[in-house]
């Protein structure tokens, strides 16, 4: 095995269409297809070295040593790569996260797509995006998406990820990101998901119509159809969040601001805006908006009450190796 520091980026996505609910716990697959737009605004730098002499992986998160069950999941992803590479040697990790904010935004996206990206290329092994997505995949499915730029699909029960084309008008996409609370959720997406799973009698039909939404979103990016893709792109969301609000206990994400912000959006599209929210395990509003209007979605976000900060953003591009 080839000894070497690999350092990657990849930049965050939020799903259009949402992926919640696992076909396969072991092997992480998804139950539904998803399809999402990857940000230029938010990203995660990762950087691996395999290490003669260290005694466990190490992982180090914004500069500080992360708590044990972060470094577990970055463990189980490296012995993945280990195995592979037939490798006994443990890595030093050290991952930053270049967001505008660090507080309540989640990263696991863009920190398994790196990380995977660092992680393959340091141990010397290929690392054609499809690899590379389906081993970011096997630790956070959100994940598999960020290997790739621009809108991404992923199919149920799919490995990994694969780019998509849209039509031209879709390049006038962009997303503005309302915060809406600060510090972190209070329940993650994988044991959200699961208790969904197992105590929402909603869960079985969010799983039966999520492919008929995904098949028309494809279809309207394609066709252009901006306006239907808000409409699905809401849906989606607010399905998703029904299927958990009617899980026992119930998961409820929202926070007061956020339903505040869903308003702001259904005013700023009365006012002639075009302006779509989603949301996903957590407070924060997402809105998809075209270039030309995101300073004033923007403005107008800003002033919703317990709105505390708003992050605009393009497209954004696919993981990458960087010189260390
Ligand atoms: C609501 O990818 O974080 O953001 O595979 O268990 O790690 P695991 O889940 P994760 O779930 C993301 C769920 C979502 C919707 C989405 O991004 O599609």
């Amino acid at each position: 095995m080839q000894l070497k520091t690999s350092v990657a980026i990849a930049h965050s996505n939020i799903a259009l269409c949402k992926y919640w609910g696992k076909l396969d716990t072991q092997r992480n697959l998804p139950a539904v297809p998803s399809l999402s737009l990857t940000l230029e605004a938010l990203r995660t730098t990762t950087q691996v070295t395999f290490t003669p002499g260290l005694e466990q992986d190490e992982l180090r998160l914004n500069g500080e040593l992360a708590p044990p069950e972060a470094t577990a999941r970055v463990h189980e992803l490296l012995e993945r790569v280990r195995r592979e590479a037939s490798s006994t040697l443990y890595a030093r990790v050290s991952s930053v996260n270049e967001f505008p904010t660090a507080a309540g935004l989640a990263s696991s996206a863009s920190g398994f797509a790196a990380l995977a990206l660092a992680a393959r290329h340091a141990a010397g092994l290929d690392c054609a995006l499809d690899r590379v997505s389906a081993l970011a995949r096997a630790s956070s499915v959100s994940a598999a998406r960020s290997l790739f730029g621009g809108f991404v699909t992923l199919e149920a029960g799919a490995e990994h990820a694969v780019p998509f084309t849209p039509g031209p008008a879709a390049n006038e996409l962009c997303m503005v990101v309302a915060l809406t609370q600060r510090g972190s959720k209070a329940i993650g997406s994988t044991r959200g998901m699961l208790h969904t799973q197992e105590t929402s009698p909603y869960y079985e039909s969010w799983r039966a119509t999520a492919p008929r939404l995904y098949a028309a979103q494809r279809e309207q990016l394609a066709q252009g159809d901006l306006e239907a893709l808000g409409a699905s792109v809401e849906q989606s969301a607010l399905m998703m969040h029904a299927s958990m609000l009617a899980a026992r206990p119930a998961l409820i994400y929202f926070a007061p601001a956020t339903l505040a912000a869903m308003q702001c959006v259904y005013e700023l599209r009365r006012a002639g805006a075009f302006a779509y929210f989603t949301m996903d395990a957590g407070p924060h509003v997402k809105v998809l908006t075209l270039d030309a209007q995101r300073a004033a979605v923007a403005a107008a976000l800003s002033a919703v009450p317990g709105v505390h900060q708003v992050i605009v953003s393009r497209p954004g591009p696919g993981a990458r190796l960087v010189q260390s």
